[in-house]
């Protein structure tokens, strides 16, 4: 229990809530998937974002709000400030809250300050956040260029949201809103940015936020039946004869997904690398203790900064998400929790084919492997030979614990309690913040 106390979100809620589940009846999990199978990422995506079902779209409380800032420094310490969260989970009829909002406004004031130090001031400040939830990140982060900044960055700045949910959508223009001189320089876009429809080319520099939105992309599944049989891809199927979903292996073919095994050097014929005798002893070993072998793959995350970096090629990105999660009962490498909460009580379930719309779906993000993805979508890296694949792509990169980011751009006495506990600094062991800007364009 105590790892989940120290992380954020659905993790700290399964201490503190108690409140009555809104959402009732369930939408039944078989229904996402129809006459045809369909890849993992696309069951998960419905889980999450079907506009009638999904997790995201239907419910604005999806992302918590809290009604005032949290005052740490008239809280005695760690069980005061326990205390206190548990009584506003108590009061709001909310699912969880993250991080941005439980240090509103510090948090996003630390992410302004990153902003400021780093980006090139001669050139109007544009910046997209993608999956803004309430808005509290982009409200906060206009309320510090306001004051912090010379006047002309917040006159000539503009903030575009790309939200994939129309309720969460509609609950940002009034976060933001609520400052009039904000609201001409913000605007919301209810669309998936992973769609590369929706993106023109914009050739200027610029920013993107992402909070605690990596953890929510869809991600796909590959599977071999041991440790040496090649790998398949899984996909969802509604049998006939069947009331549950169950999965279905194929052979590899989506290119995503076989993107996605380069960049993690994954050989697809699934045989060890190594040594001839290695390998005999392999063959050996898979066939008198067979292991099945299950490897999540964050497809999602590949085709949001391919699309980033085709859309907005001279990016400046940060983003902040989960390094791991506890508890995880799903099998297979980066696997996910998936949780939800009924008559006020949470739950993990231990199959991703339970989420039922009802249900958060969130996965841990290995920042080095997002750190590859990412040179990769620039057009840097070609992972396998690990050399510069095209000219002027190479991008400088820079992973930090949530607490030394927040050390170096926030105030982190705005978030101490009386006895010197920070719940900022000190429960956030398992987020990190990854800033990825570009070297060829400082202009
Ligand atoms: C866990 S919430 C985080 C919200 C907010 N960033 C925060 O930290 O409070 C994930 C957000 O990402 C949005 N989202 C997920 N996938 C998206 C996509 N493909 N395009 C746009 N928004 C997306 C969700 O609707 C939601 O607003």
């Amino acid at each position: 229990m105590a790892a989940r106390i120290a992380s954020s979100r659905s993790l700290s809620s399964f201490l503190f809530s108690s409140r009555v589940n809104p959402f009732s009846p369930a939408y039944f999990s078989t229904n996402f998937v129809g006459e045809s199978p369909v890849l993992v990422r696309d069951f998960i995506r419905s889980a999450l974002y079907d506009p009638e079902h999904g997790y995201f779209s239907q419910r604005s409380d999806s992302v918590g709000v809290l009604d005032r800032s949290i005052k740490f420094n008239q809280l005695d310490g760690r069980k005061a400030y326990t205390k206190h969260v548990d009584a506003i989970y108590k009061q709001n009829d909310i699912s969880w809250f993250t991080p941005v909002e439980l240090f509103k406004p510090w948090y996003a004031h630390g992410i302004a300050e990153a902003i400021l130090r780093t980006t090139n001031l001669s050139v109007p400040l544009k910046i997209y956040e993608i999956g803004g939830g309430s808005g509290t990140c982009a409200r906060g982060v206009m309320d510090y260029i306001k004051v912090n900044a010379p006047s002309r960055i917040y006159d000539s700045m503009q903030y575009i949201s790309v939200e994939i949910s129309s309720s969460l959508a509609k609950k940002q223009l009034e976060t933001v809103g609520e400052v009039s001189s904000h609201a001409k320089k913000f605007r919301v876009e209810c669309r998936d940015a992973a769609d590369p429809s929706g993106w023109g080319t914009e050739q200027q520099p610029c920013w993107v936020i992402m909070l605690e939105v990596l953890d929510n992309l869809p991600h796909d599944l590959i599977y071999s039946k041991d440790q040496v049989s090649p790998w398949m891809e899984v996909w969802v199927e509604k049998r006939h004869d069947e009331p549950e979903l169950s999965e279905l292996y194929k052979p590899l073919e989506d290119p995503l997904i076989e993107n996605c095994m380069e960049i993690l050097d994954l050989v697809k014929d699934g045989k060890p690398l190594g040594s001839r005798m290695g390998s005999i002893a392999q063959s050996f070993l898979a066939k008198v203790f067979p292991r099945p072998r299950r490897c999540w793959l964050p497809t999602g995350c590949l085709k949001l900064l391919q699309v980033l970096h085709g859309a907005l090629p001279k990016m400046s990105l940060i983003a902040s998400d989960f390094t791991y999660l506890p508890d995880v009962t799903i099998p297979g490498e980066r696997a996910p929790l998936v949780a939800s909460k009924k008559d006020g009580i949470n739950s993990d379930h231990n199959s991703y084919l339970d989420a039922k719309g009802d249900a958060d779906i969130f996965f841990p993000t290995d920042f080095c492997l997002l750190e590859n993805i990412d040179h990769y979508c620039s057009g840097w890296l070609k992972p396998t030979e690990g050399k510069p694949l095209k000219k002027g792509k190479k991008r400088r990169t820079l992973m930090l614990d949530t607490s030394s980011f927040m050390e170096e751009f926030g105030i982190p006495s705005k978030t101490r309690t009386k006895d010197g506990y920070n719940p900022m600094l000190d429960d956030f062991k398992n987020t990190k913040f990854y800033l990825s800007v570009p070297t060829h364009n400082t202009k």
